[in-house]
């Protein structure tokens, strides 16, 4: 653990192994630079976004830092983070560089350092050492703007939340299948409402059936590991909205009896992240303390082949009654969310807006590249509220529009709806139309469809984010409800 605090001092003043220091927009000369411009020439330091130096006689690192905009800094600090836990330095200090406002200047230095010196080395018999323990951010500030202290520090306790609940959500993301199986994820599920004043409800293969989630168990049907249904709810006494965030829980997806070949296969437990972001955004609503009722519900279920499979072929009756044919066993995401999504719109009849998070499809990524979540839903206002949230939290979020041409290729000739498009083209959409068959008509404008199959899981380190998974929507998420507290 990095304590990170805020102090009134100078930088000067703060006393510290090591000192970070931004050059920002390649500006070599400013006030916290006392190292001559041709020294960092002969170094061939250019300071480039992210392109870092460590002048270890002067203890200072430095990072190019393109602009002052939070999402900059906080991908140059965490980039600067991560090469000073590669050395053996404990404290750090570093002035404020602010832009717009103070919950986003020092929100973006203490997310840069969280999730900058996120790793993960369970499976590592040689665990990496974190020696750096402390972090002084000094409110001394770059263009000499006075900070006022009790805003910094809430937005060191947002920052912290944030960032802790997508480490959290990566720790879940990166777990190898066979040890993280859908009863393990509503164990953490469990184990987060007894820690906190979140509630929390499991319901099993008896119940499942009961409520007449029948898409759900078939695909989970092949599999030793028995689906989950987590409910997870904040709740506050006069909420100023009701939010219900669904999330896709393949604890694996092996594509099931249309099984994928064996490079599309690695990187499939993965395909948790939709269902590990709810708990992440439960988690830090709660921890805010935030005025609106939050309910979350995972449909955990792994995807495997065997005798049991559910096959192409088959029609199943899902939880509101309507028929699925199924064509692909590969596309499930969209089969365990259908019921999924009936069940929360049953158990929260007055929802204001409705959310589904998924590692949906490929095509996705296609579209907008590795980055990215494509937003759906027939809501401009809506879809915007989430391009909005994503932009000032730091992640990358575009729109796909529907069309009518596209809503015919799911057409089935036997069965209500088909689970895969008749065209390989717009793949991503014709997914999200599919998930809008299990939209309630008075819900139609309150639901959007976010797929992170991008971003959710990177194999290179980009921005703040690490190799693998990124914690994807909570950042985004988070925001989005806090920005609705401040909206009534
Ligand atoms: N989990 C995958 C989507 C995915 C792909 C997520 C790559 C992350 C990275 C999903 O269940 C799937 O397999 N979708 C298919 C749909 C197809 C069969 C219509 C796909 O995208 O290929
Ligand atoms: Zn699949
Ligand atoms: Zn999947």
């Amino acid at each position: 653990m990095i304590n990170i605090e805020i102090n009134k001092e100078p930088l000067e003043l703060i006393k510290s192994d090591i000192e970070l220091v931004l050059v920002i927009d390649k500006k070599f000369e400013h006030r916290f630079i006392k190292t001559p411009a041709s020294l960092f020439d002969k170094c061939g330091f250019s300071a480039n976004h992210e392109e870092t130096l460590f002048l270890v006689e002067q203890n200072r690192v430095f990072v190019g830092c393109e602009s002052l905009k939070a999402n900059d800094i906080k991908s140059a600090i965490a980039s600067a983070t991560r090469v000073i836990i590669g050395t053996k330095y404990s404290s750090l200090k570093i002035a404020t560089y602010h832009d717009m406002d103070t919950i986003s200047s020092i929100g973006a230095i203490v997310e840069g350092i969280i999730l900058g010196a996120y790793t993960f080395d369970k499976y590592k018999s040689k665990k990496s050492e974190l020696f750096l323990s402390s972090v002084v951010i000094s409110l001394e500030e770059y263009n000499s703007h006075e900070i006022n202290e009790v805003e910094a520090s809430n937005a060191l306790v947002r920052a912290k939340i944030l960032a802790n609940a997508t480490n959290m959500v990566r720790d879940i993301v990166n777990t190898p299948p066979d040890d993280f199986y859908p009863e393990i994820m509503a164990n953490i599920a469990k184990e987060l409402s007894d820690n906190s004043t979140l509630e929390c409800e499991i319901l099993e293969v008896e119940e499942l059936k009961k409520e007449n989630m029948n898409a759900l168990l078939a695909v989970a049907r092949a599999s030793r590991h028995t689906p989950r249904v987590i409910h997870l709810t904040h709740k506050v006494a006069n909420p100023k909205a009701k939010v219900v965030l669904v999330g896709k829980g393949l604890t694996y997806d092996s594509g099931g009896l249309s099984l994928k070949p064996s490079d599309y296969m690695v990187t499939m437990k993965s395909d948790k992240s939709g269902g590990s972001a709810v708990l992440g955004i439960l988690k830090a609503v709660n921890e805010l303390g935030l005025d609106i009722e939050v309910h979350g519900f995972v449909g955990a279920v792994e995807n495997m082949i065997g005798g049991d499979a559910y096959k192409p072929d088959d029609v199943l009756i899902a939880k509101n009654g309507k028929t699925i044919e199924v064509r692909n066993t590969d596309a499930e995401g969209r089969i365990v969310l259908a019921d999924v999504l009936s069940l929360a719109q049953q158990r929260v009849e007055d929802l204001d807006y409705i959310f589904d998070m998924a590692t949906l499809t490929g095509a996705c990524v296609v579209a907008v590249g590795h980055y990215t979540s494509g937003v759906m839903g027939f809501s401009d206002e809506v879809k915007d509220k989430v391009i909005k949230s994503a932009n000032v939290s730091g992640e990358l979020a575009s729109k796909l529009d529907f069309n009518r041409h596209l809503k015919k290729t799911i057409k089935s000739e036997i069965a209500d709806v088909c689970n895969i498009s008749s065209t390989r083209y717009g793949g991503a959409i014709t997914a999200s139309m599919f998930l809008s068959e299990f939209i309630e008509d008075k819900n139609r404008d309150k639901w959007v469809h976010i797929d992170i199959a991008g971003p959710a899981f990177v194999e290179h380190t980009w921005a703040e984010n690490p190799y693998g998974a990124s914690g994807a929507g909570v950042r985004m998420m988070t925001t989005l409800i806090e920005n609705l507290c401040n909206e009534k």
